[in-house]
């Protein structure tokens, strides 16, 4: 038996290249463990909710994470590999269609069956059989398995932010509008700030580095090629706008002014009769309260304004005679030493299109379906949000919704060419 190791493993350290064995296990457990502790709250009807086509239902999250593992890893990997439950992988794949055929994903909500009892079950056997593979494996065979379990925690980490934004959605649709959490949980999960005077950075620009660096730690595909852009002098606003300063534009007429709006933002606005973010109350007394996490409250007004689409981002900045970032402006910034602004608060919409960096490499095999395919008509958000998990941020992470999208804890600031 080999003697006994005095370090201690590493607290959460999902990026580091390869870790001793032991410290992937114990960190791999804790990212599992987060996904439960974020599910505790929910009763069983809970699980079960798709209330948009936009959301998946919380047992569907945990059992697709565990999918991710048994389908990525154990099925290449494991001797005389049988899945747990042979239609598992028609239910829980989301989007891989080189796997084969899959349950449409608005259909999620009909999964009464299985249980929660099963999909507890079988997340727990999923985790045992990952942790035999890896004490079983050596070689070539282990720095992969390390390497696909890396990639599938910081899957399940995406997942659980999520599971925050589909919570968040499926409450606000019932007439009860409940709280996810009771106080003070909840209010660790809603993004905070203290804005004074909006504060503008001027920045020179000039020929910057952009995307990530492959030996720099854990990093998804769609962060490579690294590449050189040129960036122009420009003005950065150091905070987020707030909810004061979108209400402003709400009652300067920001919504009925069509010279404000790109074509397809007018329409979306028309077509689904938007007048203010998502979850913006219209209170009998004028003004506004904001649905939370943690049930109705007043809107705190010095917070970032969240859950707006990039349309109403885009109409907002044109209305305060500036505009959104580019993703490379933001990375810029965030990259610089000493940068004033941190992760924290939102996904910021920028202005730039989701599109493959030149020299983009994208994984081998199924997986190249992770990232790549998406790469038309979403925009790109940068930062991380008060949802985002400890250990996913990076300065060069690459989100990206559709421009309508609105569910997620997206806010924005502005920029201006100067
Ligand atoms: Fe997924």
């Amino acid at each position: 038996m080999d003697a006994p190791t005095h370090h201690n493993p590493p607290l959460f350290d999902v990026n580091a290249g390869t870790m001793p064995r032991g410290g992937d296990i114990y960190t791999f457990l804790q990212v599992r463990q987060s996904t439960d502790n974020i599910v505790a709250p929910l009763s069983d009807e809970d699980m079960l909710l798709q209330s948009t086509p936009d959301t998946s239902p919380p047992k569907w999250h945990l059992a697709h994470t565990t999918w991710f593992f048994e389908n990525f890893i154990l099925r290449e990997f494991e001797e005389n590999f049988v899945p747990f439950h042979p239609r598992f992988d028609f239910l829980f794949n989301s989007y891989y269609d080189t796997l084969g055929e899959y349950l449409p994903k608005n259909e999620r909500g009909h999964l009464v069956r299985p249980t929660m009892h099963q999909i507890t079950d079988y997340r727990t056997q999923v985790e045992q059989r990952v942790i035999a593979l890896l004490n079983s494996v050596t070689g070539e065979d282990l720095e992969t398995i390390q390497t696909l379990i890396q990639l599938g925690m910081h899957h399940e980490m995406q997942h659980q932010e999520l599971l925050l934004m589909d919570i968040k959605r499926n409450m606000f649709s019932n007439p009860l509008l409940p709280a996810y959490a009771p106080i003070p949980l909840a209010l660790a999960l809603h993004p905070h700030t203290t804005v004074e005077e909006k504060v503008w950075g001027e920045y020179p620009g000039g020929l910057v580095q952009i995307g990530a660096d492959p030996e720099a730690g854990f990093s998804y595909d769609n962060e490579g090629g690294q590449h050189r852009v040129w960036i122009e002098p420009f003005q950065f606003s150091l905070d987020l706008v707030t909810n004061a300063e979108y209400m402003e534009f709400i009652e300067d007429g920001g919504y009925e002014d069509p010279a404000l709006w790109l074509s397809d933002g007018w329409a979306a606005i028309k077509k689904n009769g938007w007048k203010h973010p998502l979850y913006w109350i219209p209170s009998d007394k004028g003004g506004f309260k904001e649905f939370t996490l943690y049930g109705v409250r007043e809107l705190e007004m010095d917070e970032p304004v969240s859950h707006v689409s990039y349309y109403e981002a885009q109409a907002y900045a044109k209305w305060a005679e500036s505009r959104l970032p580019t993703e490379f402006e933001w990375e810029y910034v965030s990259g610089l030493e000493g940068y004033p602004f941190h992760h924290g608060k939102l996904w910021e919409w920028t202005q730039s299109a989701y599109l493959p960096y030149p020299g983009y490499e994208p994984i081998a095999g199924p997986l190249e379906e992770y990232n790549g395919k998406f790469m038309c008509n979403q925009m790109v958000l940068r930062g991380g949000s008060f949802a985002t998990p400890p250990g996913h941020y990076r300065h060069t992470y690459r989100n990206f919704y559709h421009p309508e999208q609105r569910w997620q804890f997206s806010g924005f600031r502005l920029a201006r060419d100067v």
